[in-house]
């Protein structure tokens, strides 16, 4: 795993969006594994400002995004629907782009269609990940199956909480989500994980240092052979190879960098 680290959250969105870039040049129909939450906001504005300056396009490439609330429909404010829409898809034309529907009336059939989209689609190039607090990725929670594929899984109280800031109250979070799984996130060419904070710093420690452990879903990450972790300072706190991690950055070879 490659390890990032940057002064702070300004620097790791445009280190993360200058790979963006890199991907779409290197390969326009790109198939983007796609994030949510507050880490890749700055990403996205980098983005629609690099779309509108030419500096990359998105028009024939396929995107899917990690996980939806369920009982949210693409309407509601809260919804990661809405929140693509916001943040990339209004501001930029994308060939096509696919979120779990939230709504689905099967849900484990709804799963298994959105497995053969992805499929369908060649599979996913660069898939971009935020990292929860407790070791999650998508909305893969400690315990998930290592070699889970896109299904319901019910969010801890912790993760309820931490996303409580985007509702009014904590009784309005939902408890379920759709995501993909953690061997649905493994399948991607490249992973690109970004976290911000001192929030994270423990999680960020046991997701690189730590035992690969379902506990942690993301050290599953360890195991991926094309992986990227972008971090600030404060979520690198308690990380004990920094020094390391630095100096393999400051001597990465010129036609490594995006
Ligand atoms: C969102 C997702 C989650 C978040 C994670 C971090 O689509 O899959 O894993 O990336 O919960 O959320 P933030 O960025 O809000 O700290």
């Amino acid at each position: 795993m490659e390890v990032i680290i940057k002064q702070d959250a300004a620097e790791v969105s445009s280190e993360a969006a200058a790979l963006f870039r890199r991907q779409l040049r290197e390969k326009p129909e790109s198939v983007l594994g796609l994030a949510t939450g507050s880490t890749p906001v700055g990403l996205y504005r980098r983005l629609v400002a690099m779309a509108r300056a030419g500096e990359v396009d998105f028009s024939r490439a396929t995107t899917f995004n990690l996980d939806e609330y369920v009982g949210l429909p693409g309407t509601h404010p809260q919804s990661y629907a809405a929140y693509m829409q916001e943040h990339l898809f209004q501001h930029i034309e994308v060939a096509r782009w696919h979120i779990p529907d939230g709504m689905a009336a099967d849900v484990s059939r709804h799963c298994a269609e959105y497995e053969a989209a992805i499929r369908e689609a060649g599979g996913i190039d660069l898939q971009l990940l935020g990292l929860g607090s407790d070791g999650h990725i998508g909305f893969n929670e400690p315990g998930s199956s290592l070699g889970s594929r896109t299904r319901l899984k019910t969010l801890t109280a912790q993760t309820v909480a931490d996303n409580a800031a985007h509702f009014a109250s904590p009784a309005e979070v939902p408890r379920h989500v759709v995501t993909m799984g953690v061997g649905t996130i493994l399948g991607a060419r490249h992973c690109l994980v970004l976290a911000l904070g001192k929030g994270k710093a423990d999680a960020v420690a046991a997701m690189v240092e730590g035992p690969v452990t379902a506990m942690v879903p993301a050290s599953a990450l360890q195991m991926h052979p094309v992986c990227t972790l972008i971090v600030d300072e404060a979520a690198a706190a308690q990380l004990k190879r920094v020094e390391y991690y630095r100096w393999v950055y400051e001597n990465k070879p010129a036609w490594q960098r995006a």
